[in-house]
């Protein structure tokens, strides 16, 4: 612990180590954890070590710039911070400390459904748009009244989740009693809150309220997390397909981007339903074990549909040679998930301000290595080898 607590951080697994040590025992298990053996989620970030950069010199990379487009808007870099579900419960009014850094390093935050904070308050902390994230509801007035209070608050990019038509089997949370109400759940959770009074009275009391912000009108008993599963178990719609997201785009007149998407077939659907873009993910690897890693499936898709949608990916990014690698390899930019989660929970809003810097930092020295001064001019030939 002590050597925790003396730690610079620099890396998101130092950020990691550092909220490890902050939180109770199940909310820290619930960022870290993937679904069953947490193969996807292990090969996410393996699959990105053994992508091999070509080094090459001397060509003059002085006016060396990270700036970009991502979804028609101006961004310092190719980076944006994913949605997370329950970030007010890993730092206090985590979403406000998100968003918060992100504007200061110029990258796009994106909102949860199930975000804590609600999007009136992000818009109040916000000084400029952000992006909303939706799944499909049972209930289409819902999924409306959420769309129009993301276009009243401001959001001008909504990313439309495709991999949840239910959750996925994360037995971490279930060894952990995170959504168990009986007894047995109940105490687990009292002891783990025990080993951690920073956090209950950082965020468990200075943090509240804990309800799911944009859903607190309709859900039961928005803060109770095991009201809420049950609530997610019957409303999330299993019986979604294309023709709901071609309504979906009828009456979203911002930009559409389809989150969830690994395969070409897929990627051609989202196209032809009018998406903006897409992005490669596979939740990270909380959603379907033993499906491939994002970053393998991104050259086929960026391949098929790139020059006629915006492609970006996720999963398993963990510094800004990975970012430098997925550009590379086709997207116009990545997000971030687990990363600035861990630095949230860690070292707050400043953390992921540092963290976001570092990523920079590291996307600079592997454009200046590889001989590039330009988002745009990075490309497969800067690729030395992949492994699939
Ligand atoms: C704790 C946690 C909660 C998440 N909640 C959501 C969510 O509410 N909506 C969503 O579309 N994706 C959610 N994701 C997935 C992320 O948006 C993103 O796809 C994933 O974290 C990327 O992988 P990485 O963590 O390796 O960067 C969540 C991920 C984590 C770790």
């Amino acid at each position: 612990m002590g050597k925790t607590l003396n730690l610079i951080p620099v890396t998101p697994l130092d950020y990691r180590r550092l909220a490890e040590a902050r939180l109770p025992r199940f909310l820290f298990d619930y960022i870290d954890g993937g679904a069953n053996d947490e193969r996807t989620l292990a090969s996410n970030v393996d699959d990105f070590a053994r992508v091999l950069i070509k080094q090459q010199v001397l060509r003059n990379v002085d006016n060396l710039d990270t700036s970009t487009e991502i979804a028609g808007k101006p961004a310092s870099m190719p980076v944006v911070l994913a949605p997370v579900g329950m970030a007010g419960l890993f730092g206090r009014r985590g979403e406000v400390q998100g968003v918060r850094a992100a504007n200061a390093a110029g990258v796009p935050f994106t909102l949860s459904t199930v975000g804590i904070c609600p999007l009136d308050e992000i818009r109040s902390a916000s000084s400029v748009p952000f992006w909303f994230q939706l799944y499909m509801i049972r209930d289409r007035e819902v999924i409306r009244d959420l769309l129009q209070r993301a276009m009243a608050n401001g959001c001008d990019t909504l990313v439309f989740t495709v991999d949840l038509p239910m959750p996925g089997m994360r037995h971490r949370d279930v060894r952990n009693g995170m959504l168990d109400t009986g007894l047995r759940g109940k105490l687990g959770k009292v002891w783990q809150l025990g080993t951690r009074p920073g956090w209950v009275w950082d965020v468990g009391v200075k943090g509240k309220p804990h309800s799911f912000g944009n859903l607190a009108h309709v859900v039961p008993d928005p803060t109770d997390l095991a009201v809420f599963s049950q609530w997610i178990n019957r409303q999330f719609d299993t019986s979604v397909t294309w023709k709901d997201i071609e309504w979906l785009r009828g009456i979203w007149k911002g930009k559409l981007l389809i989150k969830g998407i690994l395969q070409t077939g897929d990627a051609r659907d989202a196209l032809a339903v009018g998406a903006d873009g897409l992005i490669v993910s596979n939740h990270g690897g909380r959603q379907l074990d033993s499906v491939a890693s994002s970053i393998s499936k991104l050259p086929a898709i960026a391949e098929a549909v790139g020059g006629q949608m915006e492609i970006l990916m996720d999963g398993g990014v963990r510094s800004g040679v990975d970012v430098f690698k997925a550009i590379a390899l086709g997207a116009s930019a990545v997000m971030i998930g687990r990363p600035w989660v861990w630095a949230m929970a860690g070292a707050g809003e400043q953390g992921v301000r540092d963290l976001l810097a570092v990523f920079k930092r590291e996307l600079e020295i592997a454009m200046a290595l590889s001989g590039v001064t330009r988002i745009a001019d990075i490309s497969r030939d800067n690729i030395d080898s992949t492994p699939w």
